[in-house]
Parts: structure tokens; sequence; C-alpha cells
């Protein structure tokens, strides 16, 4: 097993609030540890499931010693969305990093897929990612151009380019995720707010990759795609909480989509 070492100093993110969907697992946990790790004071993770959220805060407070609650929240829902940055102002007085994880996905052909298959995960990753944005914009929003401006991080995919089969639904879903990435962090520079993707490649046990490939071992998903990737190999949850921590501190970046896949994207059609 490969370690990751953080390349950045361990208290760049000294102070900082963050509040993320999904953070409960796969990405979205480690995502949260790696914000943790690099200083942020203390985090809420969100998601649908209070057994996994309660689990994982307990871990990620063990693991990083710092402050971590959680937040039962269906992004779908606005009102559950403003419940979760009230939630974070309260118990920490500040929001500076908010991480929109929650995603949903499943594979389905496209004439397989019911409208209301195909709204769910709509709902759940673009709908959601923009409940969340407004409700905390009031939260994050500043009135000076100081260097220390909040950031709103979307994570997205590479499966939208230009097409990935079975994935009619998330891929568009995806796509206006990192079309809302761009309008946002245009209208809302001038409040201070950056605002960012990541799209993550094939990464090792994590229900996106596993799910793209029932059945097999964790070796053989990781030896059946990864030879579909320039480097060669599945990425690790740590190298996209890492590309986080470059994003959040990566002050005069705002309205890009990095993708962190290992160049997975290269072998796709130009959009
Ligand atoms: C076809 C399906 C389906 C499936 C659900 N639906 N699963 N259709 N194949 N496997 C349809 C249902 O039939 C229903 O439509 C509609 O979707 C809503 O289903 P519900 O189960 O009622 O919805 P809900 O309980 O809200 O579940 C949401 C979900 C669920 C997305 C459908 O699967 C989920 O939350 N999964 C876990 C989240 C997850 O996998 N996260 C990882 C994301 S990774 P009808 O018409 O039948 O009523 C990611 C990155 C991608 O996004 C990158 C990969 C490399």
């Amino acid at each position: 097993m490969t370690t990751i070492t953080s390349p950045f100093r361990t208290d760049c993110l000294k102070g900082k609030v963050v509040l993320i969907t999904g953070g409960g697992s796969g990405i979205g946990f480690e995502v949260t540890k790696q914000l943790l790790a690099h200083g942020a004071k203390g985090a809420v993770i969100c998601g649908r499931r209070q057994e996994f959220l309660e689990r994982s805060a307990s871990i990620l407070r063990k693991e990083t010693g710092k402050e971590c609650k959680w937040k039962v929240t269906d992004v779908r829902d606005p009102k559950a969305c403003v419940d979760a940055v009230e939630y974070t102002i309260r118990q920490f007085g500040r929001l500076d990093i908010l991480v929109n994880g929650a995603a949903g996905n499943f594979l389905a052909e496209a004439k397989d897929l019911s409208p209301k298959g195909f709204a769910t995960v709509m709902s759940i990753d673009t709908l959601g990612t923009f409940n969340m944005c407004s409700a905390a914009f009031p939260s994050l929003k500043h009135n000076n151009h100081s260097t220390d401006a909040p950031i709103i991080m979307n994570i997205s995919a590479t499966l939208q380019c230009p097409a990935t089969h079975w994935q009619a639904h998330a891929s568009a879903a995806k796509a206006a995720v990192d079309s809302l990435t761009r309008s946002l962090a245009l209208e809302w520079g001038e409040y201070n707010i950056r605002v960012v993707g990541i799209a993550p490649g094939p990464i090792k046990d994590t229900p996106g990759t596993t799910k793209l490939a029932p059945g097999m071992s964790s070796e053989e998903v990781n030896e059946l795609i990864g030879a579909g990737v320039p480097l060669g190999r599945l990425g690790d949850a740590t190298e996209i909480g890492h590309a986080a921590v470059f994003l959040a501190t990566s002050l005069y970046t705002t309205g890009t989509v990095l993708n962190v896949d290992g160049g997975e994207w290269l072998y796709k059609q130009p959009m």
C-alpha cells in the first residue's frame, strides 16, 4: 500500500470552518479529513444517513484531533440546507469552506431510465448543489476584497467529457454542476467568494468506482480500470483531499474545474 504524503503545511487552513455534504463516506470523508488535517478548526459533515455521519464524525475527531459535528441533511430540501448552514454558524461562529459532495448515482441505460430516476440524480447533484450554495451565500459573502476569500468547492466528475455509457443522468447532472461553478464564480466574485470544481477520476474503494464493476474485488477493479488511465492506476481519495487543500489555498483561482483523474479524461474526445 502506498502512503501519500501531503506537500502542504499542516496549518495552511488555520482557523477555517468547513461544511461538507456527502462528508460521511467516500471522497467526501477524505476531503473533510484532509481539510481538518491542514489546520481547519472544525467541520460539519452532512448526509442522509445518521448512523454513517455519527460514525464518520467520531473517526474524523479521533484521527485529526479536531472538532467534527454532523447534521442529517437531504440537499434536495432547501430548508434542510439552510438548517445545515445555521447549525454550522451556531457551532463554530463562521463558515469558510463549503464542499458540495453529495451525489446520487447508479448504472442504467438511458432507454431503461425512468423520468423519476433521471430527476432524482439531477435533484441530488445539481439542485442540491444550488440549494447549498444559496443557503450558504449570506454567511460566505464579504464586502471587502481581502485575499482571505471563502470558497465553494463543487465535486464534479469526468463522466460528461463528453459522454459515458449508462450515465446519461449523472453526466447531465455533473455538466450542470460545472456550469453552475462558472456562473457563481462570475457573479459571486463581487462578494469575494471563490467557486471551484474538483473532478475526480476513478478513485479506489469509493462507491462511485465500485459501482462501475459490481461483483469484482477491489484488486480486480483497480487492474481493470487502472489500465485505462494514463498514470496506470486508480487514484486514492487522499489525492482528492490534497486537491481540495490546494484549491482552498490557491487564492487567485476561481471558476475552474480541476480534473484529478490521472489523465483519464485525455482518452475521451474533446468537447
Ligand atoms: C435504474 C434506478 C436505480 C437503478 C434508483 N432508480 N436506482 N433506476 N437503476 N439502479 C430510480 C428508481 O427506480 C426511481 O424511479 C428513482 O430512481 C428514485 O429512486 P429512489 O430509490 O426512490 O430514490 P432515493 O431513495 O432518493 O435514492 C437515490 C439514488 C440512490 C441516487 C437513486 O441510488 C442513492 O442514493 N445511491 C447512493 C449514492 C451514491 O451512489 N453515491 C455515489 C455517487 S458517485 P421510479 O420511476 O422507478 O420510481 C458519483 C460520481 C460518479 O456520483 C463518478 C463515477 C466514476
